[in-house]
């Protein structure tokens, strides 16, 4: 397993009037990567942002950006965020049907390609393209919206998957996304996900989404280093 987990806050639940401030309160609080989510209105129940918005975060922060498309087609949207300055991008499997294309063509832009799956998408949907990616994004709640309640099924799908990744050595790190907070972090990167999608938790915290990020990377540190003792 990777050493150090990645904690990448998700802006869904953050005030859109402040953003670059509550962009700069994450960034300061140790936050590894920023989850963007782009929605249209048809794959999922919700819009969000696109290209012109994301060009302008990636002009107030050095974190590296994780695009999660939840809409149709997303590959007619691929060059455009990647001009717009995204890192990491990730597709629904259920919405793309040349994944592989998909995957080769942002991984030849110097970008990181992930294949996200929801709730109900067994992992067997990945089996051509795992070894392929860079990672997986694993939803733990139905797409659309922020603060939903973790599905905990999904545990045993992120085992399966860090089992395969694991004996295959494939490179692809493991995502998940939905309702993670300190009471359920412990237990989701045990099962062996090291990149950690947190919105609500932090954004919506009690205290700031400052301390909230920096509890959250305090508390992923300590499991993975008593993980790796194992
Ligand atoms: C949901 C989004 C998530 C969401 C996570 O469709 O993909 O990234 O922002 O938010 P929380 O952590 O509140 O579930
Ligand atoms: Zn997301």
């Amino acid at each position: 397993m990777v050493k150090a987990a990645i904690i990448a806050p998700s802006i869904l639940s953050a005030d859109f009037a402040h953003l670059a401030e509550e962009i700069e309160s994450v960034e300061k609080g140790g936050a590894d990567l920023l989850h963007l989510d782009i929605m249209d209105g048809h794959f999922v129940p919700n819009i969000t942002i696109g290209p012109p918005v994301v060009a302008s975060i990636r002009k107030i922060t050095k974190l590296p950006l994780d695009a999660h498309l939840m809409i149709e087609d997303p590959a007619r949207y691929v060059d455009e965020l990647i001009q717009a300055g995204v890192n990491w991008i990730s597709v629904h499997a259920e919405t793309d049907s040349h994944l592989n294309r998909t995957i080769q063509h942002i991984r030849s832009q110097g970008v990181r390609a992930g294949v996200a799956i929801n709730p109900a998408t067994p992992i067997s949907a990945l089996e051509e393209v795992i070894p392929d990616v860079d990672f997986v994004l694993v939803m733990s709640v139905n797409p659309g919206f922020g603060g939903q309640q973790f599905i905990p099924s999904v545990l045993h799908k992120i085992r399966k998957l860090r089992e395969k990744i694991s004996s295959n050595n494939y490179r692809a790190r493991i995502e998940i996304d939905g309702g993670v907070d300190v009471g359920n972090l412990d237990e989701v990167l045990a099962a062996g996900a090291d990149v950690i999608v947190v919105g609500s938790a932090i954004f919506k915290s009690r205290s700031s989404p400052f301390d909230a990020v920096r509890e959250i990377k305090e508390m992923a540190d300590r499991q993975m280093s008593r993980l790796d003792r194992v």
